[in-house]
């Protein structure tokens, strides 16, 4: 299965993605996109080699309109947002219709929304004193984070110190989930059912 990966900042899900040894025979990313021309995430695609595509600017693509095609021409089946910070338009949303994935840092539907992005995640967890935190990976709707749930981990946070303990917990456990909903849509186990998605 062919991807493109989204990201705008680090790339450890990228990263995670690339290394996992259960996906090198099922996907392949053939392109990582950014909205920022210079990222941590591109040196990573640079040292696997992997074309990058830059929104909005002249080095890349130009319009959310020439990315989808750049997509559509290297059979890229589903789009996956690892860390990208922008609301994508509603037109790119639908000509990927079901085919574009998120992960975000906490167990949606709480701790969602605009302007709920790296730390501030954990900082509103760790105030409200939940005592689990976890990752949730979600189909992408034209709102941010309110696409419907595929799948969710959870993490015991009840004995951390500070918001940044859970976003150390959280992302090891993003490190695991992601690539598992992946080789899930690789072997065509993402159903829905009843409005839910199940992972058969
Ligand atoms: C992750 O915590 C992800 O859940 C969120 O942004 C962060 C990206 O981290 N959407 P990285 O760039 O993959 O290291």
């Amino acid at each position: 299965m062919k991807i493109a990966v989204f990201v705008s900042g680090r790339g450890s899900n990228l990263k995670a993605i690339l290394d996992s040894p259960d996906l090198r025979s099922l996907i392949e990313v053939v392109s990582v996109v950014s909205n920022k021309a210079s990222c941590q995430a591109f040196e990573i695609a640079n040292s696997y080699n992997i074309k990058k595509c830059v929104i909005g600017s002249s080095y890349g693509c130009e319009s959310y309109g020439e990315l989808s095609d750049i997509l559509i021409d290297l059979g890229v089946e589903l789009i996956v947002l690892a860390g990208f910070l922008k609301l994508i338009p509603a037109e790119f949303i639908n000509k990927f219709e079901n085919r574009i994935i998120n992960i975000h840092p906490a167990l949606l539907p709480s701790f969602g929304g605009k302007g709920m992005y790296g730390i501030n995640v954990h900082e509103a967890v760790f105030r409200s004193s939940a005592k689990v935190s976890g990752a949730t990976v979600h189909f992408v709707d034209n709102k941010y984070d309110s696409g419907t749930i595929i799948a969710q981990h959870c993490v015991d946070i009840s004995d951390v110190s500070s918001p940044g303990d859970i976003a150390a917990k959280v992302l090891e456990v993003e490190h695991q989930l992601l690539p598992e909903v992946l080789k899930a849509f690789a072997n065509g186990k993402v159903q829905r059912l009843n409005n839910r998605v199940i992972i058969k």
